[in-house]
C-alpha cells in the first residue's frame, strides 16, 4: 500500500510521455519503455500491488495510455529511419555514368588496312614478311653491289655480321618468288628501320608497302594502271600520276610515281612545293637480275615492282608537320585520327 500511495498516476503519465516524445532513435524510445513499462518499473510494481478497483482502472488507463505513445513514435521513428535510408542509399539511374574510354585503331594501321584491302579488291595476297633479314635476302638478292650504301653499318642496323633489321620490304619479294612459280600477285607490309636521325620527315623505324606482280607479258603498262588504282583509291578518283625515271638496283627500268597535287589539282601551291605533283615513292620492271637470283627465265616471265611509304601517306592525307607525331603514343595526337 505504501507504494501505490507515493504513485501519482498523472504526474507519472505526464513523465512517461515527455520521455516518449524526447526520444530521437528507436534505441532511446525503447529506454523510455523500459523504464515506464518494464517489469520493474514503478507503474508495474504499483499494478501488482494495487487492491482496489477505482486506482487499479486509474493505472491501467495510464499504462494504456503511454504504450499507445510508445507504439505511435515507434511507427513514426521507424517511417523516419525509412525516409532517411531512402534519401541517402538512393541510386539515380537518370545521372551520367563513369565514361569508358574506347580504344581505335592508329592511323597507320588504318592505312595499312585500307591498302591491303585495295590490293585484295584486285585479286593480290597480302604476304608476311621478316622484320629481321639476311643480307643475302636484302642485298644480295636485290642485285645491290657489294659496296653499296646501305650495307653499311653507318646506314643500317646490323644484328650479326650477316643479320640486319630490314631497310625496306623489298626482300619479301624475293622470300615470294624462291616459295612459289608465278604468277605472283602479292603485297606485303610492315616496318622497316635505318640508322637515320629523327626529325620532321625522319624516323629511324617506318612501314612500307612492297608490291609484286610476276607473269608472262607483265608490261610498264599493268604497272601505271595499277599504281593509278591504288592512288585514286588513297587520294581522290580525279588524281593523275606522274612517272619520272630514278634508279633502284632491283628494277630496270626504275621510276619514281608522283600523283597530282590534291589541294591544288596541279595548279601549284605549298602543299605541292609550286609543282604541282607530289612524290609518293619508288617503282619499276623487276630486273632480269633478281628474276634469275630466284631462279626465274627473265626471257619468260616480267614482273613490275614498288615500295612506298605508309607514313608518307598519313602526312599528306592528314597534312601532319611531323612523322616523329605518329609514334610519340600521345593520345591527344592520335585520337584525332
Ligand atoms: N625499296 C625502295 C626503298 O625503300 C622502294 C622501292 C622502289 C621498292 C622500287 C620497290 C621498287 O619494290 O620496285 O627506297
Amino acid at each position: 500500500m505504501d507504494r501505490l500511495a507515493a504513485v501519482d498516476p498523472e504526474g507519472l503519465k505526464h513523465s512517461a510521455l515527455a520521455a516518449v516524445d524526447a526520444a530521437r532513435t528507436l534505441g532511446e524510445l525503447d529506454d523510455a519503455r523500459v523504464a515506464y513499462l518494464g517489469r520493474k518499473s514503478e507503474l508495474k510494481l504499483a499494478l501488482r500491488d494495487v487492491r482496489d478497483r477505482e486506482s487499479g482502472m486509474a493505472l491501467n488507463a495510464v499504462r494504456e495510455a503511454i504504450e499507445g505513445a510508445v507504439a505511435a513514435k515507434q511507427e513514426a521513428l521507424e517511417r523516419a529511419e525509412l525516409e532517411e535510408r531512402l534519401a541517402t542509399e538512393r541510386v539515380d539511374v537518370t545521372l551520367p555514368g563513369t565514361p569508358h574510354l574506347r580504344g581505335h585503331l592508329h592511323l597507320v594501321t588504318q592505312i595499312r588496312r585500307e591498302v591491303e584491302d585495295i590490293f585484295l579488291g584486285m585479286g593480290y595476297e597480302v604476304v608476311d614478311g621478316r622484320e629481321v633479314e639476311t643480307t643475302r635476302y636484302l642485298f644480295d638478292a636485290l642485285n645491290m653491289a657489294p659496296n653499296h650504301v646501305t650495307r653499311s653499318p653507318l646506314h643500317s642496323l646490323y644484328v650479326s655480321e650477316s643479320t640486319l633489321l630490314r631497310t625496306e620490304t623489298s626482300p619479301s619479294q624475293i622470300h615470294t618468288m624462291e616459295a612459289r612459280k608465278p604468277p605472283i600477285f602479292m603485297v606485303s607490309l610492315g616496318r622497316t628501320y635505318r640508322r637515320d636521325t629523327p626529325d620532321t620527315t625522319h624516323s629511324p623505324f617506318f612501314h612500307q608497302v612492297e608490291g609484286l606482280a610476276v607473269d608472262r607479258g607483265i608490261t610498264l603498262a599493268d604497272l601505271k594502271g595499277t599504281l593509278l588504282h591504288l592512288l585514286r583509291a588513297l587520294f581522290g578518283a580525279e588524281r593523275r600520276a606522274r612517272f619520272t625515271t630514278d634508279f633502284f638496283p632491283f628494277t630496270e627500268p626504275s621510276l619514281q610515281v608522283a600523283v597530282s597535287c590534291f589541294q591544288c589539282d596541279g595548279e601549284g601551291c605549298a602543299m605541292c612545293g609550286r609543282t604541282g605533283w607530289i612524290e609518293i615513292g619508288g617503282s619499276g620492271m623487276v630486273d632480269p637480275n633478281v628474276l634469275r637470283f630466284v631462279g626465274y627465265d627473265p626471257e619468260e616471265v616480267s614482273g613490275f615492282a614498288f615500295g612506298w611509304g605508309l607514313e608518307r601517306m598519313a602526312i599528306l592525307r592528314h597534312g601532319l608537320p611531323d612523322i616523329r607525331d605518329l609514334w610519340a603514343n600521345d593520345l591527344r595526337f592520335l585520337r584525332q585520327f
